[in-house]
């Protein structure tokens, strides 16, 4: 995979202590507020611990851990990844350890870490869904629930993102419900994804994040086998880019509420780019795997980046692209 080697032309600032003024990173998604707009995605972080050696959290957005259901979940038989060309496919299965050990294991040290922690929550019917955002409302330190109605890995749940009604029908489901800001989580694999953006706002998100991985496979030919043991899985990485891009900034051309940019950001210039092409926040991914400490030194350089410009916040870049 491609390292971190940034695209910039030389930037007036390399360092952050010799800034004149630091720029204002602070984002307003809806109702969700955040430090900064670099988050770390869902199953690319744990549930952070394990990330602690490399990552000072406090400096980050904020955190998404990995997605949790209702109940234990074994996920799917192994191998559950493979590494492709500038990418990589999981077929992992929402492998968690569900709610209540989240809930008893997790989250106090996730709320201590000083940045926005956003819960993942995955059902397999609207009702799991609500009853999981019910609970989880009723810790108001949460910064906002995710849902994840895009795995293409297990089947069930994932229907929600691949159609409008049942979009909005989990989105409402939960908003009647908890209090904490409600992201969607959308899937790339579907024709139209501008009307179920359009959906989830309608009943009530406050954001969608854009993109979930692109559904792909990778086969061992001599074996005349598929590789990963689920057959087919999730290609993030930044192979996808160019399309998780293309998708943000479709979207955001067409739908009033926050985006949350996701899919193979690796480095400064693609945080830029997703910036530029209408996304508020963004996501860091698959970076996290092959460049642990990504994220944090992605906020330095978004400071530094924005100074050259001459600008005084993030949000004077946000949708400025010019077509
Ligand atoms: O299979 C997985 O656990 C992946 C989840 C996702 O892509 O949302």
């Amino acid at each position: 995979m491609p390292g971190d080697g940034s695209r910039s032309p030389s930037l007036l600032y390399t360092r952050r202590d010799t800034l004149p003024n630091v720029p204002d990173l602070n984002v307003q998604l809806s109702r969700l507020r955040l430090k900064n707009p670099i988050l770390v995605a869902s199953g690319t972080f744990g549930y952070a611990r394990e990330m602690s050696a490399f990552v000072p959290f406090e400096k980050l957005g904020g955190i998404i851990p990995k997605t949790i259901t209702p109940l234990p979940r074994a996920g799917n038989p192994p191998p559950r990844t493979v590494e492709t060309a500038c990418g990589m496919l999981n077929s992992i299965g929402l492998d968690n350890d569900g709610i209540d050990v989240f809930v008893q294991k997790h989250l106090d040290y996730l709320l201590g870490l000083g940045t926005s922690i956003i819960a993942n929550i995955a059902g397999h019917n609207l009702d799991e869904f609500v009853r999981m955002a019910e609970r989880l409302g009723q810790f108001s330190q949460l910064a906002g629930l995710e849902l994840n109605i895009s795995c293409p890995n297990v089947t069930g749940g994932v229907d929600y993102g691949t159609d409008p009604k049942q979009t909005a029908a989990v989105v409402k489901g939960v908003r009647d419900v908890s209090p904490l800001p409600v992201i969607a989580k959308l899937t790339p694999n579907v024709t139209d994804i501008v009307s179920i953006a359009q959906a989830a706002a309608e009943a009530g998100a406050d954001a969608v994040s854009l993109v979930n991985t692109f559904s792909g496979m990778a086969i061992d030919w001599r074996k005349r086998k598929p590789i990963l043991g689920n057959i087919v899985g999730g290609l993030s990485g930044p192979a996808i880019k160019p399309m998780a891009l293309k998708i943000v900034w479709l979207v955001a051309q067409k739908v009033k509420i926050p985006i949350i940019g996701v899919g193979g950001i690796s480095n400064i210039d693609d945080v830029m780019e997703f910036l530029v092409a209408g996304a508020t926040a963004v996501q860091i991914g698959t970076a996290n795997f092959f460049n642990p400490t990504v994220s944090a030194k992605l906020v330095d350089e978004l400071d530094i980046t924005l100074a050259s410009l001459g600008c005084q916040s993030v949000n004077e870049i946000v949708g400025t692209l010019k077509c």
